[in-house]
């Protein structure tokens, strides 16, 4: 997916190579993310003009053609204000080249530029629009509608401030976006905007600030004029407007050295500065003469004055391989510590309670709730699959599970007592963002669970629980499914603490949790046995995966990541399902997994065993720790330790993440970055 950087340098002299290398830097850390061409846009060695490189490829690609323009640029002038900007894109509107990379600029002189994520649906009407007033489009893009509209406006409104001009545009897109500006017009500015995308910035001075919060302007207010303000060819005066008791207040860092970066996601800032503010969906931030205002065109009853200053608690070395070589290898082995990670502080083992605060006061109106609804796209939808058995078991209520992009088309019927859980590692996936904002407008009670703090769905959820899984890079997503599956088990575990026909069912889930993260480091000692059966596999067309009960959800994961990873195809069977069809693809050359555990359905899945092996199939059995008589039954096996039923898939799962991740790599697939895939989908 696409992604944001941008570097704005007030006071604090940097060579135009440093500032190159720092957004190439930006790019970098925002690679996994998926994409498939890069750009820059940073001032020329003629200051009143922009250069713009942009590349197809990798951000390598970008990084050899910047050395290419050296001389062009003059790599060692040294610049005191300063803003670059720079963009890795994902196509959505025209293929992946250079000219629909971006920056998307105004015009051919690069009066104003701009890198966005998301989507502008009305970018047709616009373009008709500003064709008819005589610019001429070069690219596929509905990007590059926004570079010519503020400049449109800029002809119209000479005297705007860049803020201004922005405000102008972002009211005539229809959509998603997150959009960050440059201008030749206004030098050492930059104006940034979201509305549906992600969008933050980081701050870094060289002494603490003042104050934790930036005030919010609302409509015509102006942050106080600087004396030093210089205005580049007069152009760009601030228009006198009044002014109201919220600017009093605002405290500019004024003649201090500060340096901002803006970014889609912390991963590319947090090398810089842990002091971060997120924006809220039509914040338009400003930075000029170093001060960051943050401006709304209008104000709401409930809108908050400022915007708060927030601590990043996540570290550099977290985001990076460690000893690894994959990110998703990487996650895989960091299990046993993400699975405590989410239990820590939460689930006493001692008292044999479970206590999640972030919904706490919320308990006893879920408890009186109609339905829970459990919605995600993708593994996150898998979570839910994986821990619906327990949750109607354990709460008696009904429990829906719904992929977000079906539940969206079906207009499903959502009422006021409703409680709608929204699963999301990113917390931004635009289907289960749209879901949320779908059940929340009908009055149900939305939860949110995540592993991104600050992100969308967190911050437009009633309540929630943080998986705390910590970054997960990879776009196979594997320790936050283990973690939203435990969060999800805890949620049960809370909802039935007061009701004593469960009490020994609580006991015995409660101490499963206690001894998961032993097991989890078991299972991974399977690691060199996986992969000898990836070699084995490796070169196969398909792969079935089959299982039921506790187990199914498994199936469906352990057959995604197959996907996702090898570009194989694999299925996740049900194995009640057998007879219905899917026994037709077996015969002795059709590769197929069984997971067989002790748990109530244990005869049934004997039974599909059974089936399977009198059509010729050889399936390979992921059983049970000392289960001799099952493996008496196959001819390969994986044997996995013994927990309670419902925490089952956590353990029986993790197998299957190391053979997809086995298999893509002898099969030179690119195992952090699948292709055609990104790790966060804020396009529906
Ligand atoms: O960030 P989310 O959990 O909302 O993402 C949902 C899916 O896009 C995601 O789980 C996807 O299926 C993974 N790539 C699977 O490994």
């Amino acid at each position: 997916m696409c992604g944001i950087f941008a570097y704005l340098n007030y006071l604090t002299p940097k060579k135009r190579l440093e500032i190159l290398e720092l957004l190439v830097n930006g790019l970098k850390r925002l690679e996994y993310r998926g994409y498939d061409s890069a750009g820059i846009a940073v001032d020329s060695s003629d200051e009143t003009a922009i250069a713009l490189i942009k590349q197809c490829g990798k951000v390598a690609v970008l990084e050899e053609a910047i050395k290419h323009v050296a001389e062009k640029l003059n790599f060692d002038a040294l610049l005191e204000t300063h803003c670059g900007i720079a963009h890795t894109r994902w196509a959505t509107h025209g293929v992946p080249n250079e000219i629909n990379s971006h920056p998307q600029r105004s015009d051919e002189h690069n009066s104003f530029v701009v890198v966005h994520n998301g989507i502008v649906t009305n970018y047709k009407e616009v373009k008709t629009f500003l064709e008819q007033k005589g610019f001429r489009f070069e690219s596929e893009t509905d990007t590059e509608i926004i570079a010519k509209l503020i400049y449109h406006f800029y002809q119209k409104h000479p005297n705007f401030s860049f803020r201004e001009l922005v405000e102008n545009v972002v009211q005539q897109l229809e959509g998603a976006f997150a959009l960050c500006f440059k201008s030749k017009y206004f030098p050492g500015e930059c104006v940034a905007t979201r509305r549906g995308s992600p969008l933050l910035v980081g701050i870094k001075t060289k002494t603490r600030l003042a104050t934790d919060h930036v005030p919010i302007l609302y409509g015509k207010d102006e942050p106080p004029i600087s004396p030093k303000e210089h205005r580049p060819h007069g152009r760009n005066e601030y228009p006198t407007l009044p002014r109201t008791g919220s600017t009093s207040e605002f405290e500019p860092l004024e003649d201090k050295q500060v340096e901002y970066f803006f970014a889609s996601d912390a991963s590319a800032i947090i090398e810089h500065t842990n002091r971060v503010i997120y924006f809220e969906d039509d914040d338009v931030a400003a930075v000029r003469n170093g001060v960051l205002s943050i401006h709304r065109v209008r104000r709401g009853g409930d809108d908050p004055n400022t915007r708060e200053i927030t601590t990043l608690k996540m570290e550099l070395q977290q985001i990076m391989k460690g000893n690894y070589d994959y990110f998703m290898q990487k996650e895989i082995f960091e299990q046993p510590e993400s699975v405590v990670n989410t239990m820590r502080g939460r689930v006493n083992f001692e008292t044999g309670t479970v206590t999640l605060g972030g919904i706490k006061e919320h308990i006893p109106e879920i408890k009186r709730c109609r339905r829970l609804m459990l919605i995600g796209c993708g593994t996150s939808y898998h979570s839910a699959i994986a821990t619906r058995q327990l949750l109607e078991e354990l709460t008696e209520l009904p429990v829906m599970v719904e992929l977000a992009s079906d539940f969206l088309d079906r207009t499903t019927p959502v009422f006021r007592d409703d409680v709608c859980f929204f699963i999301s590692q990113s917390g931004e996936t635009a289907d289960t963002l749209m879901a949320l904002r779908y059940c929340k407008q009908r009055g149900a009670l939305i939860v949110g669970i995540t592993n991104t703090v600050g992100s969308s769905i967190c911050r437009e959820s009633h309540c929630g629980v943080h998986i705390n899984a910590g970054p997960e890079i990879g776009v196979a997503s594997t320790k936050a499914y283990t973690s939203q599956f435990i969060s999800l088990v805890m949620f049960a575990l809370v909802m039935s603490e007061d009701r004593l026909s469960l009490r020994k069912r609580r006991e015995k889930i409660i101490e499963g949790l206690r001894n998961l993260q032993e097991q989890i480091r078991i299972v991974l000692k399977l690691d060199q046995k996986v992969n000898a059966l990836a070699e084995e596999l490796y070169n196969k067309k398909s792969l079935l995966i089959m299982g039921r009960g506790f187990n199914f959800a498994t199936c469906l994961e352990g057959a995604l990541k197959v996907k996702e990873l090898t570009y194989m195809h694999s299925e996740g069977i049900m194995a009640g399902e057998l007879k219905h069809g899917p026994l037709a693809l077996i015969d002795n050359t059709m590769p197929v997994m069984m997971i067989v555990m002790r748990d109530p359905v244990y005869t049934k899945c004997m039974n599909a065993l059974q089936q399977v092996k009198s059509r010729d199939g050889d399936p390979i059995l992921i059983c049970e720790e000392g289960d001799a008589e099952t493996i008496a039954f196959a001819s390969r096996h994986l044997e996995i330790p013994k927990t309670v039923d419902c925490l089952q898939g956590i353990l029986t799962v993790i197998p299957l993440q190391l053979l997809s991740f086995h298999i893509a790599v002898k099969r030179n697939c690119n195992v952090d970055c699948p292709r055609n895939l990104a790790k966060s989908v804020t396009v529906e």
